[in-house]
């Protein structure tokens, strides 16, 4: 009921009056008066006026489920979500709550991980409060070999999130985001499989909000929203973001079953989209001019007048002059 409570409150033109609240959601004055009273414990900014009713005029950084659920859609594909205060791995708590029978949609988020895992077996480090640390499990009708082109999915969706921030995000391929050419996030998909069906894929997002500091051998590269832009940054909202960004571009993925739909619009936020990159392969490596990417995620790469398809995973690509 609180992540009702906050949905009208936060979607009304100005003032509901109790009265309505307590129509719209079929409960009592004394339920209402209760839950307002939660809220303003919570560090919500209620205003309550005789006559009037209640109005909120600010919103604490605060990663409540309750929270989360007030900014997606009534119809979100994400019903389910848990969040902990500090966990091993989101990716790893999503995935035990699948091994469980959970419903394709369940979300993890937590206020910190302490066992925070990065790709190529790296690790990704998780202070408390700062940053969004949030992994989404679907059960998706889908060959195993596509579940890759849904992390570029969820890539774009991000990139939108930040978008929304008044941040300049564009995409690395295939899947880091990066601000003024440093890294703000990356995606961590994992997935469980029998030989033609995927049994669940686990999208694992981590954005760098609010961190001021890096350890010294990522500070190079990694950056947070706050550095490059300060700002009160909300991470729910963020996190909200993400996930109604996402559901939009996978409804658009599952139509074709492939990125024909959102090829275009992704290539057009590569960083390196038309520019020299540096493709590194164990045995050698060659530059091109990046084109964009093709309906399965491939990087489409002009090498002396050729064009050369990459997959991800392959081969690595960066920027002539470094990380981008
Ligand atoms: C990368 O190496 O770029 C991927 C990093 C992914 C980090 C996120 S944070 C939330 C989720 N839980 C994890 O353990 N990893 C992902």
């Amino acid at each position: 009921m609180k992540s009702q409570v906050l949905r009208i409150l936060r979607t009304a033109e100005g003032y509901v009056s109790g009265q309505s609240l307590c129509e719209q959601l079929g409960v009592s004055r004394t339920a209402v008066w209760k839950v307002i009273n939660q809220l303003k414990d919570e560090g919500y900014g209620i205003c309550a006026v005789n006559n009037k009713g209640y109005y909120i005029d600010s919103y604490p950084d605060i990663m409540t489920v309750s929270e989360i659920r007030s900014l997606l859609p009534e119809a979100s594909i994400f019903r389910d979500i848990v969040y902990y205060e500090s966990v091993g791995s989101t990716n790893d708590m999503v995935k035990m709550l699948a091994e469980q029978g959970s419903s394709s949609g369940t979300v993890v988020i937590a206020g910190q991980q302490t066992a925070g895992k990065g790709r190529r077996g790296r690790i990704w480090t998780s202070p408390a409060n700062e940053n969004i640390y949030m992994s989404f499990m679907l059960r998706p009708d889908l060959e195993p070999q596509k579940a890759s082109q849904v992390t570029l999915v969820c890539a774009l969706a991000v990139r939108e999130a930040l978008y929304k921030q008044g941040l300049e995000a564009l995409i690395k391929w295939p899947n880091d985001i990066v601000i003024g050419g440093k890294k703000v996030c990356g995606i961590l998909t994992e997935m469980s499989t029998q030989i033609e069906q995927i049994n669940y894929i686990v999208v694992g997002i981590g954005i760098n909000v609010q961190q001021k500091l890096f350890d010294p051998q990522i500070a190079e590269v990694a950056t947070s929203l706050f550095i490059e832009k300060e700002g009160n940054y909300r991470r729910s909202q963020i996190a909200a973001d993400v996930l109604i960004a996402f559901e939009k571009y996978f409804a658009l993925f599952m139509t074709q079953r492939d990125l024909s739909l959102l090829k275009e619009t992704y290539s057009s936020y590569l960083v390196s989209k038309d520019r020299e990159v540096l493709i590194i392969d164990t045995k050698e490596s060659r530059k091109g001019i990046a084109l964009g990417i093709d309906d399965t995620g491939c990087l489409r790469v002009n090498v002396d007048g050729h064009e050369e398809v990459i997959m991800s995973g392959e081969v690595s690509v960066r920027g002539v002059l470094g990380y981008v």
